[in-house]
C-alpha cells in the first residue's frame, strides 16, 4: 500500500510508544514507525506483552501494528524514508558535572540530533516531544546546519502532555495540542504540515501554535503549575493534621471557587513520576542561569515541599508504632508512583521504603502491575524486603499496611479479613486517602489518614 506520508518516532518510550500508536490509529493514510535504541524494548512492542502498561494501549497497538504502526531496530534507514520526525528520547536529570542534580541530562536527545544529521538525504521535520530546556530547538538547528549538504531541517516544538494511566484518552481527546515554530515562511510552512496531521482527529481550535522557545517554555511551566498544586494542598494537609481539620473538606470548599478549580487537588504521600522533580528542578537552573535567583527559589519549593511531604509520612509512622520499627513487617500496597501505571520512576513509595528499611523494617510490597519494576528498583538497596503478587498473602503477619498507590482493588479488599490475618495493634496509613477511614477503624485498625484526625484507639 502507498502511504501518504512517512512518520517516525525516535524513542519507544512512555511518550514514543503511545503517541505514535495513536497518530497510527486515528491516521490510517499514514506509515508511523517507532525506533529505539534499546533493542529489547523494539522486540517488546512487537509481542504480546508491551514494554509499558496503560490502560487501552494493546488494544490500538494491536489494530495498527502491521497495517500501518511498525516497531524497529533499523534507525539509519528509518530516518531516511520519514519526511516527519518525532524525537522521544529520555530527557532524565543530570546525573554529574555541572548543573548535577539539577539541570537536564541532553546527551540522548544530542545523539538523536546527529544521528538524523547523519543518515537524513531528504528534507526533514523534525519535532520535539521530549521536554526540554528553553531554546534547545535553536542548539537542534545548529547541529543540523553543521554539515555542508543543502537539506532543508524544519524544527518544531510539540511537548506531550500526557498523562500515565490515561495516556490514551489524552491522545485522542486532549486539552490542546502545542505546536511552536519560527515565525519564518518555512518554519511556518512546517508548522502547517503537522497541524495537518492533528487535524485528523483534534478539533482545530484544540490545535494552539506560538514561538518555538514560548512552546518549549510551556511544557516546563504546565507541570510546575501541576506539582505547585499537589505541595500546595500537601503544605496544608500538614496543617490539618496539626489543628484537626479535614484535608478534603478544605479541598472541597476551596476547589469549588471556579477561579481554582478542583483537579490536582488530592493530598498524598507526594508526586512521583519522571517528569514532575526533572521538569521543575530543570525550572530552577535555567531560573538561576539567567540571575533570577527569587524565580527560581519559589519554584524549588514546590520540590521541597514534596520531600517534606515524603519524610512527614514516615516519622509519622516511626511516632505511631512507638518510636521504633526494628523487625516490624510492614506490607506496602502500592508501588506504583499513581494508578493505572506499571512506571515507579520517582515514586514516593521508593522513598518511604528506603526509610523504613534505614529504620530496619521488613517489607512486603504488592502491586498489581508495577512488582518487576519494584523489584528492580530495591535490588540496589537490598534489606529486608519480600515482593508478594496477592495483597491477602502479603498482609499476613503485618504490623502495618501503608497504601502508597491509589489502585481501585485496594479499595475494594475484605478489610476484615485482611484485619484478622495481621499482628495487632493493626495500623493502616494510607497514604492516598482512598479507603474508608471511619469503617477500618470500627473493624479495629488505628487508621492514619493524610491531613485529617487519625482514628485511633484510647491508649
Ligand atoms: P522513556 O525513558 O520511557 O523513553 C525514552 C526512550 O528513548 C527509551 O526507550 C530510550 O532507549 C530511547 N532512546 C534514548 N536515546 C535514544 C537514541 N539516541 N535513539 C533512539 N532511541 C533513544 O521516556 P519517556 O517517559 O517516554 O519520556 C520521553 C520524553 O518525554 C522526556 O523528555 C519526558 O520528559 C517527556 N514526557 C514524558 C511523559 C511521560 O508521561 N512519561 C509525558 C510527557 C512528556
Ligand atoms: C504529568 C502531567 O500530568 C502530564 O500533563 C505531563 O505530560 C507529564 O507529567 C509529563 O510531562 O511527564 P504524570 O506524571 O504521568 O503526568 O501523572 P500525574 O497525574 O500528573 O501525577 C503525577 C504525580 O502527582 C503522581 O504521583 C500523582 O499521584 C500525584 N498527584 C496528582 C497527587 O498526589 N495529587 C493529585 O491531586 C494529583
Amino acid at each position: 500500500m502507498e502511504f501518504k506520508k512517512n512518520l517516525l518516532f525516535i524513542g519507544a518510550g512512555y511518550v514514543g510508544g503511545p503517541s505514535a500508536a495513536m497518530m497510527a490509529y486515528k491516521c490510517p493514510q499514514y506509515r508511523v514507525v517507532v525506533v529505539d535504541i534499546n533493542q529489547e524494548r523494539i522486540a517488546q512492542w512487537n509481542s504480546d506483552k508491551l514494554p509499558i502498561y496503560e490502560p487501552g494501549l494493546y488494544e490500538i497497538v494491536k489494530e495498527t501494528r502491521g497495517r500501518n504502526l511498525f516497531f524497529s531496530k533499523d534507525i539509519e534507514d528509518n530516518i531516511r524514508c520519514a519526511e516527519i520526525i518525532f524525537v522521544g528520547v529520555n530527557t532524565p536529570t543530570k546525573t554529574f558535572g555541572e548543573g548535577a542534580g539539577m539541570a537536564a541530562d541532553l546527551q540522548y536527545w544530542e545523539k538523536t540530533a546527529r544521528h538524523i544529521r547523519q543518515y537524513a538525504q531528504s528534507d526533514k521535520i523534525v519535532v520535539e516531544k521530549c521536554t526540554l530546556p528553553v531554546k534547545t530547538a535553536l542548539a537542534m538547528e545548529e547541529i543540523f546546519n553543521s554539515s555542508n549538504g543543502d537539506i532543508r531541517f524544519d524544527v518544531l516544538s510539540n511537548p506531550e502532555f500526557l498523562a500515565e494511566g490515561t495516556a490514551i484518552k489524552d491522545l485522542e481527546n486532549p486539552d490542546r495540542v502545542l505546536i511552536g515554530s519560527r515565525q519564518t515562511a518555512s518554519g511556518l510552512r512546517a508548522r502547517e504540515v503537522l497541524v495537518e496531521i492533528y487535524e485528523n482527529w483534534v478539533p482545530r481550535e484544540r490545535i494552539i501554535t506560538s514561538d518555538i522557545w514560548s512552546s518549549e517554555l510551556s511544557k516546563l511551566v504546565a507541570n510546575a503549575f501541576l506539582a505547585q498544586r499537589v505541595s500546595s494542598i500537601n503544605s496544608i494537609s500538614a496543617f490539618c493534621e496539626a489543628a484537626g481539620a479535614d484535608v478534603s473538606e478544605v479541598a472541597r470548599a476551596v476547589g469549588l471557587d471556579s477561579r481554582i478549580g478542583n483537579k490536582f487537588l488530592n493530598a498524598g504521600v507526594g508526586f512521583g513520576g519522571s517528569c514532575f522533580q526533572k521538569d521543575i528542578l530543570n525550572l530552577v537552573y535555567l531560573c538561576r542561569c539567567y540571575g533570577l535567583y527569587e524565580v527560581a527559589d519559589y519554584w524549588e519549593g514546590v520540590v521541597k515541599i514534596n520531600e517534606y511531604q515524603k519524610e512527614r509520612f514516615v516519622l509519622n509512622m516511626l511516632r505511631t508504632m512507638f518510636n521504633t520499627l526494628v523487625g516490624k513487617k510492614i506490607c506496602m500496597m502500592g508501588f506504583a508512583f499513581k494508578a493505572n501505571t506499571s512506571d515507579t520512576r520517582e515514586s514516593p513509595a521508593i522513598y518511604v521504603a528506603k526509610r523504613l528499611l534505614e529504620e530496619m523494617a521488613e517489607l512486603i510490597i504488592t502491586d498489581p502491575e508495577a512488582l518487576r519494576s519494584a523489584e528492580a528498583d530495591m535490588k540496589e538497596i537490598g534489606g529486608n524486603i519480600r515482593f508478594v503478587d496477592d495483597p491477602y498473602e502479603a498482609v499476613q503477619g503485618c504490623h502495618a499496611v501503608c497504601v502508597m498507590t491509589e489502585w481501585e482493588l485496594y479499595s475494594l479488599l475484605d478489610y476484615e479479613r485482611i484485619y484478622k490475618s495481621m499482628d495487632k495493634p493493626a495500623m493502616i496509613y494510607d497514604g492516598r486517602n482512598i479507603l474508608d477511614h471511619q469503617k477500618l477503624f470500627d473493624i479495629g485498625f488505628n487508621v492514619f489518614p493524610i491531613g485529617k484526625p487519625a482514628l485511633r484507639r484510647e491508649r
